[in-house]
């Protein structure tokens, strides 16, 4: 029996990636290679809908990404791991999609909204308004049977399965029609300093905990994490975001359920959470950071691989693109 297909992406925009990217989305695409035929990739047309320092750092975080996947387990022999713009069928199939797009619908994404707006945005481009369509390109182009989706992605999965839909009814079954997927064990992973928002490299430092970063700096950040009052160590998401969000953390690291790190940590304090979940982090994190400076201490063996796997990809999205050219005219 063929695997269901599962495809997700993620942007070039940072040094390192966070805590949060891992427990809310990295980690499931190392599990989910277990039983699906996954498509990974580096989405680097994505990173220029907002203005991009340099290209040369751009370059950097694109291949700095990939090796990230790799050292936290995403296998290039077994998994589809590219770059986006190596596959050149996005932009074209993008193309195709846009012209079924209506601008108002396209006009509904509040996602849009939220980043055209956000401070220290830069000028709006055309490319961040017609991004979901490149999303959906993306999937598409790949008869994915899922997607994995946060909150923020689900208006642009709809938009996704509409195009399937649409462009299906006018010129004949050609896409699969893909569908949410919510990998068990995804968690939202708050700031550190501001435990009402999410974990992000927007924010300022301090409160993001990067993949990369010098574990002495990571054991600086968690025991500096903002708590709440009280003392008792439980998980309590309305009255103790704070506390919760750490042993969120420490359950995603070291398998342990709420349950049992609350019986753990029962008769200590705050300290001891935020010591031993610094152990842990870094810990967990050691051999990531080994292997992503080893991975990238040879760029050229990670270029070749991450060629190979744009070949695969072509493969699959050259024959979905043909289809679709055929199917409209041309
Ligand atoms: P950022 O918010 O730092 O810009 P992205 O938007 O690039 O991160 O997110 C990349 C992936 O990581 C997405 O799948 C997103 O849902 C996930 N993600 C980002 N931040 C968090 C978080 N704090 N908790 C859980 N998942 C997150
Ligand atoms: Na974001």
């Amino acid at each position: 029996v063929a695997l269901p297909r599962v495809l997700s992406g993620i942007q070039p925009t940072a040094d390192s990636f966070h805590l949060g990217n891992y427990v809310g989305a990295l980690r499931q695409w190392v599990s989910m290679q277990e039983d699906h035929d996954a498509f990974y990739c580096v989405v680097d047309l994505h990173a220029i809908t907002l203005e991009q320092p340099d290209p040369a750092v751009l370059r950097q975080r694109t291949l700095v990404s990939a090796a990230q996947l790799i050292a936290l387990g995403v296998d290039p022999a077994r998994s589809t791991l590219f770059v986006q713009s190596q596959v050149p069928e996005h932009a074209q199939l993008a193309w195709v999609l846009q012209c079924l797009t209506g601008f108002g619908e396209a006009s509904r994404m509040t996602q849009f909204k939220d980043k055209s707006t956000r401070e220290g945005a830069g000028p709006t481009s055309v490319g961040l308004f017609t991004y979901p369509v490149l999303q959906a390109a993306d999937i598409l182009l790949y008869q994915a049977h899922r997607v994995p989706v946060g909150e923020d992605q689900r208006q642009h999965l709809e938009l996704t399965r509409d195009l399937a839909g649409r462009f299906n009814g006018r010129y004949g079954e050609t896409f699969t029609v893909p569908e949410a997927y919510i990998p068990a064990g995804a968690a939202k992973i708050l700031d550190l300093q501001s435990p009402d928002k999410k974990m992000s490299k927007s924010l300022p430092p301090a409160g993001c905990v990067n993949l990369l970063d010098d574990p002495k700096v990571t054991a600086k950040k968690i025991r500096s994490a903002v708590t709440d009052t009280g003392r008792e160590v439980v998980a309590d998401p309305e009255g103790k975001p704070g506390v919760t969000n750490l042993l969120t953390i420490h359950s995603a690291f070291s398998g342990q359920s709420t349950a049992q790190l609350e019986e753990h940590f029962a008769g200590r304090g705050y300290g001891d959470l935020k010591k031993e979940l610094a152990e842990v982090v870094t810990e967990a994190l050691a051999p990531v950071q080994q292997r992503t400076a080893e991975l990238l201490a040879d760029p050229a063996e990670l270029e070749r691989l991450l060629a190979g796997g744009a070949a695969r990809a072509r493969e699959v999205a050259g024959r979905t693109l043909a289809a679709v050219y055929e199917r409209v005219g041309f």
